[in-house]
């Protein structure tokens, strides 16, 4: 049952320290810290065993696609909404299974959801419990984000261990780190993280280095240090777009933050935040998702709204593979990869994944996918995450040739003179922007493709076969589900 508020008392003090995981995955990455590490919880969202999407590859797109707004930048705002007292109006708001499940996170901690299309009001008047749901933080990462919120706001949380896509192992540590230098007591009972304001109180601001980058941390610990007691700097945090859209919801509701987008945040706490209006973001990924498609099909296509400098990484590695690209207006854009203009193919090139401003990891998959329709060889090297290579196998039974070893791989592009290496067959979506890179390979092979597991694709993108329908791809939904209506 969820736990009621209540005033914390003496024995948050008393707690036993942090249990320690027995079934740690090995760890690979050396800027996580053992000691905290704790093991992923793979989503539980079920691969949709019946709907699939039928795409018979080889149309040209073109036309003009309109970009929904950021995923994650509506999950982690959605989160924020508890930091305020009243309603909040988002718009916007990507209409997806993610963003859904988020809304069952705040509802079932007492607070009011209502939806209308792009439009999520929330009103948090109602919250009657810091113990959300496990099942549905459980099936996504943005689940874990009001962690923050609820110990700053109410003095305690009790939160499951998050899920999300299973790119290998997602610790919480940092937040967990980040929430005590806040003054919270935090352990790890039961499969859930228990967080306490020590005082009885409130957070208090401190200081707290991120030994990495993570946006969800930075994004929990923002949220927290808006209501803490006094001035935190936090160090070493994430830039990425979404941070910057997070902090504007929170300075819109009263919070003051400085740095967002820099290295370093200083925030001086408030006693309280107020519900507001703000409209989220346009999704760089799915924009640069649509920029990929128009590429690897040899297409020329518009896009809007999208803020290029969100994506210069990915556009100058499209420009140096011979793609033309041309910013119309402030958010429009047009990408040319008609291959008559060059006169010879895209040239293939090398990528290494970073945190922002580095190339995105998000677009890992679908820019391999990319890769193996160029000339030349190139390599794609993972560093955000130990394991985000699943697509690899799927895209393989497509034609495509892609060797891994460890975090990086090798792909071979096509031969000179040669048509398409990339042909139809029968595949399944393991993750989402795993999942995008089939839909890709899908739209530039020779027949017919099978995509199965779109569940996970589902996650991320709003209306996506009828948006490629739209550019002309040939692409349809199929849910062989029995008619019940007798
Ligand atoms: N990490 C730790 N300890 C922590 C937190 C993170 O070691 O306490 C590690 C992770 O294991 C990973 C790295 O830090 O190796 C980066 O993880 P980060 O925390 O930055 O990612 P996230 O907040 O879990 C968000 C997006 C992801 C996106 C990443 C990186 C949301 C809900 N998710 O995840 O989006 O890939 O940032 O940009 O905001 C997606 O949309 O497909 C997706 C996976």
């Amino acid at each position: 049952m969820a736990s009621r508020l209540k005033p914390p008392n003496s024995r948050y003090f008393f707690s036993p320290p942090l249990q320690k995981p027995t079934n740690k995955p090995p760890h690979l990455f050396p800027h996580l810290p053992k000691s905290l590490s704790i093991p992923h919880n793979d989503t539980k969202i079920p691969p949709g065993p019946t709907e699939k999407l039928i795409i018979n590859g080889g149309s040209k797109l073109s036309g003009h696609v309109n970009i929904s707004g950021s995923k994650n930048s509506a999950l982690s705002i959605l989160a924020a909404t508890l930091c305020c007292s009243g309603t909040s109006k988002l718009t916007n708001v990507p209409y997806l299974s993610d963003t859904r499940t988020m809304a069952s996170v705040l509802e079932s901690l007492g607070a009011e959801v209502e939806f209308c299309g792009n439009e999520f009001v929330v009103s948090t008047d109602g919250i009657s419990s810091v113990e959300p749901d496990s099942d549905s933080v459980g099936k996504i990462r943005g689940g874990f984000f009001v962690i923050g919120p609820l110990v700053a706001r109410f003095g305690e949380a009790i939160v499951g261990l998050p899920g999300g896509c299973d790119i290998g192992s997602r610790p919480v540590d940092i937040y967990i780190r980040g929430l005590r230098a806040l003054g919270a007591i935090v352990e790890l009972r039961d499969g859930k993280v228990q967080a306490y304001a020590a005082n009885g109180k409130g957070l208090v601001g401190g200081r707290f280095q991120l030994d990495f980058p993570s946006v969800g941390a930075t994004e929990t610990l923002m949220m927290a240090a808006s209501l803490a007691k006094g001035q935190t700097v936090l160090s070493n945090v994430a830039q990425e777009p979404e941070v910057i859209d997070l902090a504007h919801f929170l300075m819109n509701c009263g919070a003051s933050i400085r740095g967002a987008g820099s290295k370093e945040l200083h925030i001086n706490g408030k006693d309280r935040l107020h519900g507001s209006c703000y409209s989220i973001i346009p999704d760089r990924i799915e924009a640069g998702s649509f920029m990929l498609a128009a590429a690897i099909t040899r297409s020329c296509i518009s896009l809007s709204p999208i803020f290029p400098s969100y994506l210069s990484c990915l556009i100058e590695k499209l420009l140096g593979a011979g793609c033309k690209i041309v910013q119309c207006t402030r958010d429009n854009l047009e990408l040319s990869a008609i291959p008559g203009i060059f006169g010879d193919d895209l040239q293939g090139f090398d990528i290494k994944t970073r945190p922002f401003p580095g190339f995105p990891t998000d677009l890992q998959p679908q820019t391999m996918a990319f890769l193996s329709t160029c000339n030349g060889k190139s390599i794609v090297e993972e560093s955000v995450f130990e394991n985000r290579m699943n697509h690899v196998k799927e895209l393989r039974k497509l034609g495509l040739r892609i060797q891994v070893c460890g975090s990086t791989a090798l792909i071979s592009g096509k031969e000179r003179g040669r048509g398409s290496p990339i042909y139809g067959s029968r595949v399944a979506a393991t993750n989402l922007r795993g999942g995008m890179s089939l839909v890709l390979a899908g739209l530039a092979a020779e027949g017919i493709t099978e995509i199965s597991g779109i569940s996970h694709i589902d996650r991320g993108y709003e209306n996506l076969e009828k948006k490629l329908q739209i550019l002309g791809a040939n692409v349809k939904r199929l849910n062989p589900r029995p008619n019940l209506v007798q």
